[in-house]
């Protein structure tokens, strides 16, 4: 066993659905054939995860009968006793059904949205039942291709109308369950409401019961809007609603890729585990991530314990990087420190520093930044 061997301590999970995606894209159908939720959760355990999560509609049909969802309940019930995985958190399937293609809490029509309030919390029982604490909300078919479709206004008052109304009901249920909702652009709709973690920040503020409702954001998601994930992250840390996260890869803004983590933008990868494992982050890393459709069975679990392995090797960079000596110095001398200290000191009001002014000649020095990343690099890279 190495030190990137992941073993259960990792806490590492991964969605159903990743493992399991078929390979349909907007171009073409299945290129693997559907995998059985048993098999991948015993899979998983045995490549070292922690836990897995799921939609509604990856453990039963969405049209399944009340027998058939309870047997496939039981399957699934039955692995995780025999493996001992875990489900930390559960999310429902409002997207591919062609009822929801103008969306679930927010689709025009009355009725669906109804539907889509009952589905969520009929799915929210299960997720308590099987222990899970996170309940995502992702709204991918929240939204629109065009202006006039849509009444931005009117569509975020039924998206609280519905997260208000969940929130009730978790609470009334003596669940211990919050929710977390997830930020996307664009894909599959052309204009996602809530693209970005501060869109759904600001969401959140304006709600009911805001303590119960964080964010669950997804590097490639923020990374199709041209931010920087690790700096979108830190801001959500910051307001306390880091309550999951969906790691993956992406090159840059274009389509959601879905790569395994640390394929893509692999120095935001480091970034990104550097801030969860020096703030003390403590939920489950969590991979969403799509095995690309060129793989067979092999290729998804090679896919697999690569987002695993990625993330513990940079774990060990990161850990080094922040306990080199030398990199030590260099904050100190990039003054973060200083950055660290309120810029009053106790007591004193804007008239202490009224007559502040700066004096230029100490201005004779740099910051020193470019030294430091460079330290980040040479760890990242494996040369120190
Ligand atoms: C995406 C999304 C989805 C959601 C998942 C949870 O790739 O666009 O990340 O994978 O995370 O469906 O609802
Ligand atoms: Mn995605
Ligand atoms: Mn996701």
């Amino acid at each position: 066993m190495t030190a990137y061997t992941p073993t259960p301590e990792d806490k590492f999970t991964f969605g159903l659905w990743t493992v399991g995606w078929q390979g349909v894209d907007v171009f073409g159908g299945p290129t693997r054939p559907q995998m059985d939720i048993a098999h991948s959760v015993e899979k998983l355990a045995e490549i070292g995860a922690y836990g897995i999560t799921f939609h509604d509609n990856d453990v039963f049909e969405f049209d399944a009968t009340d027998a058939e969802r309870q047997a496939q309940i039981d399957k699934l019930k039955g692995a995780l006793e025999e493996t001992g995985l875990k489900v930390p958190m559960a999310t429902t399937n409002l997207f591919s059904h062609s009822v929801f293609k103008d969306g679930g809490f927010t689709s025009n029509d009355r009725d669906i949205r109804r539907f889509a309030i009952a589905k969520t919390a009929r799915n929210i029982d299960l997720a308590a039942e099987l222990g899970a604490t996170t309940y995502v909300m992702w709204g991918g078919r929240e939204g629109a291709e065009s202006h006039a479709a849509k009444d931005i206004a009117h569509a975020l008052d039924r998206y609280r109308e519905a997260v208000n109304l969940l929130g009730d009901y978790v609470t009334e249920k003596g669940y211990d369950i919050r929710f977390a909702i997830e930020p996307k652009p664009n894909e599959p709709r052309g204009d996602i409401l809530l693209p970005t973690i501060g869109h759904a920040i600001a969401f959140i503020n304006s709600l009911d019961r805001p303590e119960l409702v964080g964010l669950n954001p997804e590097v490639g998601h923020e990374e199709m809007a041209g931010v920087n994930f690790a700096a979108g992250i830190a801001q959500a840390l910051w307001h306390g609603k880091l309550f999951h996260i969906d790691l993956n890869g992406q090159h840059g803004p274009r389509f959601d890729q879905d790569l395994r983590f640390g394929a893509g933008n692999l120095r935001g990868a480091f970034n990104v585990v550097d801030l969860l494992e020096s703030k003390g982050y403590d939920g489950p890393r969590h991979f969403d991530f799509k095995p690309p459709r060129t793989e067979d069975e092999a290729g998804v679990w090679a896919s697999a314990a690569g987002c695993m392995k990625n993330y513990l090797v940079l774990k060990e960079r990161a850990l080094a990087f922040r306990a080199d000596p030398e990199v030590q110095a260099a904050l100190a001398a990039s003054q973060l420190d200083e950055l660290a200290q309120p810029t009053l000191a106790a007591g004193e009001t804007l008239d202490d520093l009224r007559d502040a002014s700066y004096d230029i000649d100490k201005l004779d020095h740099g910051f020193g930044f470019e030294h430091l990343d460079q330290l980040a690099m040479d760890h990242l890279l494996g040369l120190r």
